[in-house]
């Protein structure tokens, strides 16, 4: 049988390849450190389990609302308010979906024509250049400046008559940059200018160091009513595996990405959505902690890798991940995070996978331990001593 020419567009999952490699040398009894996972290795706080346990004995195992349940739409547009200081309609301007991904998926399909070009900003985490494809849509990478800074110049010479929406992501996936509000001035005024939509993924928005606040692009002039803003439960909760995420968008983009749902997925699965609930309407203490304990990773980490000479580790401003820079050695970052895993059993993501600006570098998550970091980091430097000698 013969697959359609778009899915041949699809790119392949390059994680899952490090993952396959990295569970088939588990499997032989190697102890590999994992720097590859983007996912909270903390546990959901017990107060969201339970909240779904008890929604499924209360009946919550029925087909609800396809935009998602009232109560967990008005709970998202209560945090919305809070957080960034945006009012939301919570009967039209909202809906919740399973997971952000999929969230950027019907934004994509709801404001794309075939072959109207979407551009994405670099590094960029590899998923929304397949959603991009998916929606019949052409990605455009547009690199930025490290961590994650806007090279204005270049974004205006990608912009052309085909050119519907710049997405963004901010803390950034894979760098941990925070990009500053005077580089969200300049995409929101090129937006209006060129009358483009901004996809704003802002799934990292709670893990902030340094006293750091997040600034939505949607809370610019002008910007609301062409912003879609994607976000979720996965990072800030430790909810990968629930499969919770919204979106917030001008009532006409909800619309259609509510016929998307209606025709696709159906909705999250509904006692999900009141741990959802649960999750936003609760103690945020388990944040504050997890942040705190992020932030000790990330210190611990970035200092033991800058004693490695060679390397350049920045000191990411948000998310869970460090970017170092590795080019000084001369090898590809596929061939580099390769030889890590299997001559030193360290993990990790090539920076290549993320686009323009990433070749040279590794993403490493810091989502272990603190010993495990620092015995990760001793086998990256054994590694880097032994082939600079
Ligand atoms: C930038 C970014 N957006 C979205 C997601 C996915 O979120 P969800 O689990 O809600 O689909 C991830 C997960 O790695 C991510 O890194």
């Amino acid at each position: 049988m013969k697959v359609s020419s778009r899915s041949k567009t699809i790119p392949p999952s390059e994680t899952l390849t490090v993952l396959e490699k990295v569970k088939y040398l588990m499997g032989q009894g190697r102890d590999v450190v994992r720097f590859d996972v983007g996912e909270p290795d903390l546990d959901t706080p017990v107060h969201i389990k339970d909240a779904a346990k008890k929604a499924m004995d209360e009946g919550y195992t029925h087909y609800v609302q396809s935009r998602g349940i009232p109560e967990l739409r008005q709970a998202i547009s209560e945090h919305v308010k809070e957080v960034l200081g945006l009012s939301v309609d919570p009967e039209r301007e909202v809906i919740v979906t399973p997971g952000a991904k999929f969230a950027l998926l019907a934004s994509i399909m709801a404001l794309a024509e075939e072959g109207d070009e979407v551009i994405i900003l670099t590094p960029e985490w590899p998923t929304y250049k397949a959603c991009v494809f998916m929606a019949g849509a052409k990605p455009v990478e547009v690199p930025t400046r490290p961590p994650y800074r806007l090279d204005e110049e270049a974004l205006k010479q990608a912009i052309n008559d085909r050119t519907k929406a710049i997405m963004i992501n901010t803390p950034n996936n894979p760098t941990g940059g925070i990009m500053p509000e005077e580089d969200l001035k300049a995409i929101a005024d090129l937006a209006v200018d060129h009358d483009l939509a901004v996809i704003s993924d802002e799934i990292y928005k709670a893990l902030l160091y340094d006293g750091r606040r997040h600034v939505s692009i949607a809370t610019l002039p002008s910007m609301r009513e062409r912003t879609v803003i994607v976000d979720g439960f996965s990072k800030t909760y430790a909810m990968t595996g629930w499969r919770l995420g919204w979106a917030i968008a001008p009532r006409q983009v909800v619309d259609v990405m509510v016929k998307i749902q209606q025709s696709s997925t159906t909705h999250p699965t509904a006692f999900v959505q009141v741990a959802g609930i649960a999750a936003l309407k609760g103690s945020q203490s388990f944040v504050d902690d997890m942040v705190k304990e992020y932030d000790r990773r990330r210190r611990a980490m970035v200092k033991a890798l800058s004693d490695i000479e060679g390397v350049n580790c920045p000191l990411p401003e948000g998310a869970f991940y460090v970017f170092p820079d590795f080019s000084e050695l001369g090898l590809t970052s596929q061939e580099l995070s390769e030889r890590l895993l299997m001559e030193a059993y360290v993990s990790s993501i090539p920076g290549s996978v993320f686009g323009p600006g990433g070749e040279g570098k590794l993403r490493l998550a810091y989502t272990v331990s603190i010993d495990r970091i620092l015995e990760g980091v001793k086998r990256i430097k054994a590694f880097v001593d032994r082939l600079r000698r």
